[in-house]
């Protein structure tokens, strides 16, 4: 068992780099499936899912080397089995691209359900409601999906999303991109990471339009090729770098940002009194007073991301006034940390969908327990700007996301260290 403790109250000064994104390095990982030729993939984050997922693609025959820590060389020409290893599979959320990669590839795949953060109901009807329309056949138990092509063969179709799903649009691409014709997803999500895959599709071949706005087009190909792709900085680990700026009043440059994808978690920050500065490809946050109270709705890319409401919500635990966040992609997320930052001190008021939440002058150190990957996050911030001493616990939610934690943040300044039992 491992935490990290924290001696709170030091506002972060410096300048921190941001990794490459985990949910785009996630997808992309899977998606070298589908490409017999060896992928050169940049900027891969070193965290705890993609060590999983590179181990589950080794398992099944991948060769993978690294040629640096986070450059990775994947050749799945000769994959030996469609069936990848349900222990590892179960370990996190994301192995549901397994099966549209497979699917894709082999025509068929035997997966077995995903693990990972369960903060709130995570289904995947719309993925399943996209290998379908695709021609797949699709037997799903309690815990395995398993497809073949059904009796017309895999082609492409017209899919409209009952919601804008990340994983069902980048599962249904993964699915549709060697199959024969035209797929048109209707209701894509437009999260930069689905934007990325497409890019690192396309560099290997396919042809795959539209990407970042709400219908994606994909039209079949032959064959994908190797070839060599960088993924994008990290969205949100940058926002909780950021927000960890604000909330100790601190001074932090983060670097390697693309500030476009920053914009909603930058205007908030500035509405809540921080100064955010954006050059090329970073952004300084720097705050000399108290943050002041606001009002945010988590929301689909463009929006407020739900994946940074957590951090914020720390923000607005320290802020003046009331604030109130709501949130509406997963309605329980709330629960994995709201109960925690109060036992610091944290005055926050669930009702629904909205916390109301009433900001005090500090936070008090405390032991608290990560319940998932973001929730995680924030307790490191609320550590790191409460007085004395926090112990965050359960801390291997936090390393599936965050490259390097520790040593970024003490590059900050920040007073915190991995304790290992
Ligand atoms: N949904 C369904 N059915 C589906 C798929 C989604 O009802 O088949 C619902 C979900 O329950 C949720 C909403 O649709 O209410 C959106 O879910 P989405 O499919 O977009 O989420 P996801 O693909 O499971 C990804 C990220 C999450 C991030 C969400 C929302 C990855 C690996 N995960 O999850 O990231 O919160 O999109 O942006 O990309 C994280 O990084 O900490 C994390 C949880």
């Amino acid at each position: 068992m491992a935490r990290y403790e924290i001696i709170g109250g030091k506002p972060l000064t410096g300048s921190v780099t941001v990794s490459g994104a985990k949910n785009a390095a996630v997808a992309i990982l899977p998606a070298a499936l589908l490409v017999a030729g060896t992928c050169r993939i940049e900027n891969v984050p070193d965290i705890s899912d993609v060590r999983i997922l590179l181990d589950i693609l080794e398992g099944m025959g991948a060769k993978i080397s690294r040629e640096e820590t986070n450059v990775v060389q994947i050749d799945c020409t000769h994959i030996t089995s469609t069936n990848p290893n349900p222990m590892l599979v179960r370990k996190m959320r994301a192995s549901y691209y397994l099966m549209g990669a497979l699917l894709g590839r082999f025509g068929r795949a035997d997966v077995a359900l995903p693990g990972g953060c369960n903060f709130a109901s995570r289904p995947i009807d719309q993925h399943i409601k996209g290998f379908l329309a695709l021609g797949a056949e699709v037997d799903e138990t309690e815990d395995y999906v398993s497809m073949e092509p059904g009796p017309n063969g895999l082609n492409g179709n017209r899919i409209s999303l009952d919601m804008a799903s990340v994983g069902a649009t980048a599962n249904i691409m993964l699915a549709e991109v060697l199959i024969p014709g035209q797929t048109v997803i209707e209701n894509a999500a437009k999260e930069p990471h689905i934007v990325d895959l497409a890019n690192f599709l396309n560099t290997m071949g396919a042809r795959i339009s539209g990407a970042g706005t709400d219908t994606v087009k994909i039209r079949g190909v032959e064959a994908l090729t190797g070839g060599a792709y960088a993924i994008i900085p990290d969205q949100i680990e940058a926002g909780t770098y950021m927000a960890a700026a604000a909330a100790t009043g601190g001074n932090v440059l983060v670097c390697n940002v693309i500030p476009k994808h920053m914009e909603r978690i930058s205007s908030k920050l500035q509405e809540m009194g921080a100064e955010v500065t954006e050059y090329d490809d970073a952004i300084r946050v720097k705050t000399t007073q108290r943050l002041r109270h606001t009002t945010v709705k988590t929301r689909p890319y463009p929006g407020f991301p739900t994946d940074m409401q957590a951090q914020l919500c720390v923000c607005m635990a320290l802020s003046s006034g009331v604030s109130r966040l709501t949130e509406s992609v997963y309605e329980t997320r709330f629960f994995g940390y709201c109960t925690e930052l109060a036992s610091m001190g944290a005055d926050i008021l669930i009702n629904g969908k909205t916390a109301i939440v009433t900001g005090k002058e500090s936070l008090q150190g405390a032991t608290v327990y990560a319940h998932d990957l973001r929730a995680g996050a924030a307790l490191v911030i609320a550590g790191l700007a409460a007085e004395g001493t926090t112990r965050v616990e359960n801390i291997h939610f936090i390393e599936r996301g965050y490259e390097n934690l520790v040593q970024k943040l003490t590059g900050l300044g920040a007073n915190i260290r991995r304790v290992e039992d």
